[in-house]
């Protein structure tokens, strides 16, 4: 029998769609078929936003295979690590997981780039901005904690700077955190074990919160318009966009496959807490003995160098803390400073320093203390 024959007269019948309206059917219409966005955003320098989420989501999954194999355990993480760099598919994995962790960094810093030159984080899009800011931090904090799960000496070298950084703040005793301990293997284990939950559990899903809210504000406030091109006023249903990523993101995701693959990397010296390593029973930190992070974390011994050496500063765990004060705040307020009210419409526009200078100055301060970091690390590695 119709529910609408019977319904009594004045009584308004609702049609309930077909069930797959409800479903992953109309979800996919919301998010990707009827929502449309300008043709000229399908570009490279758009669409490389895409891959940097393309390149998160299989982060996400080399990460999740890894909890599979991997122990926190201080007496065998090394060894653990050692062992599947040493096996024909862990190796790819764990590979994969390092190598894209370099390219996520690398499409950050471009992505920041793209979207302050096109001057998108203007009226209302400054929480946009914002929530990437947020990103980019959970981002670092990810290859911090996931390089000391490595456990080599390198990997030992993060725990011991929380230590020195905790020590340096008053608060060690709070946190049972004095950096010495760490050469005792059974201090060593909880310390790892924290890293571990920040890595596989905090942060990951710290990461996807601000990732859906990114995304929300997007679409909420719309995509700003590439200058450098003309606009034809057409509009394109977001999977023509979708497609842009994968015309981009496959070639470049399918090359870090094959270094994975085929640029095999040894487990590095193992932490001078184990008797296996050759550093076993020396009194200096990891830095003193010239063993450094690697480049997307390099930055920040680099700056603890450069303190010790421009002004003296001891504890030099300093650089690192005043390095980061300084870059998170010269990128919060690159929204508020800059005094142009729409996005540009041409370089001339974009580059006009009587509006932007401010904001200039400030994204030129977090590029600054970066490469000063990562030089100085470069050339003056020890200590
Ligand atoms: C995990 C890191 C991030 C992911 C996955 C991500 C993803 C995206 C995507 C897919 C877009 C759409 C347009 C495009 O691709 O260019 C976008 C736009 C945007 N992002 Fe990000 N983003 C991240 C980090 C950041 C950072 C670090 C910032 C700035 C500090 C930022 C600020 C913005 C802004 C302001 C827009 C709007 C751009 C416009 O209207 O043209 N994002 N983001
Ligand atoms: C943006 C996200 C992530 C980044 C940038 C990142 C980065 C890293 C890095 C740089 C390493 C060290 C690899 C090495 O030196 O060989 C690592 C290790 C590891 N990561 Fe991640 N990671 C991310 C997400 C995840 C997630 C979501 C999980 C788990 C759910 C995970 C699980 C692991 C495990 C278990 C290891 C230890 C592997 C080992 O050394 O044996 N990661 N990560």
């Amino acid at each position: 029998m119709n529910s609408s024959t019977d319904a009594p007269p004045n009584i308004e019948v609702i049609t309930v769609p077909p069930n797959d309206q409800f479903g992953i059917s109309s979800l996919l219409n919301t998010l990707v078929r009827n929502y449309m966005i300008p043709h000229e955003t399908n570009n490279f320098w758009y669409a490389l936003g895409g891959v940097l989420a393309m390149s998160l989501v299989l982060e996400l999954v080399t990460g999740t295979l890894l909890i599979f194999a991997y122990t926190p355990d201080a007496a065998i993480a090394y060894q653990t690590t050692k062992h599947l760099l040493g096996s024909a598919w862990w190796s790819v994995v764990l590979n994969f997981h390092f190598y894209n962790s370099y390219l996520i960094f690398v499409l950050v810093m471009i992505h920041m780039m793209r979207v302050f030159i096109s001057g998108a984080y203007r009226a209302t899009k400054k929480g946009l901005w914002t929530v990437g800011v947020a990103l980019a931090g959970i981002v670092f904090a990810l290859s911090l904690t996931g390089e000391s799960l490595h456990w080599d000496e390198r990997g030992f070298a993060v725990p011991w700077h929380i230590g020195e950084f905790l020590e340096a703040l008053g608060l060690a005793g709070v946190f049972n955190y004095a950096h010495k301990g760490l050469l005792v293997v059974s201090f060593a284990t909880p310390k790892l074990i924290q890293i571990y939950a920040a890595h596989i559990v905090v942060l990951p899903a710290l990461l996807l919160l601000a990732i859906v809210l990114h995304y929300y504000l997007i679409k909420q406030k719309g995509i700003s318009l590439p200058f450098w091109q003309k606009i034809s006023g057409r509009q394109d249903a977001f999977s023509a966009h979708m497609k842009a990523w994968a015309i981009y993101g496959v070639p470049i995701l399918g090359a870090i496959l094959l270094l994975a693959i085929f640029w095999q990397r040894d487990a590095g010296p193992a932490p001078q807490n184990l008797p296996i390593s050759p550093y076993f029973g020396t009194k200096h930190g990891p830095g003193t003995l010239g063993v450094t992070s690697t480049f997307p974390i390099s930055w920040t011994h680099g700056m603890n160098r450069f303190v010790a050496i421009a002004f003296k500063l001891e504890p030099d765990i300093w650089g690192t803390f005043i390095a980061m004060v300084i870059i998170t705040l010269a990128l919060l307020l690159i929204p508020m400073v800059d005094r142009a009210r729409t996005e540009p419409h041409s370089w001339a526009e974009a580059f006009d320093l009587r509006t932007r200078g401010w904001a200039f100055l400030l994204i030129a301060v977090f590029w600054v203390i970066l490469i000063v970091g990562t030089v100085t690390n470069q050339v003056t590695p020890i200590g």
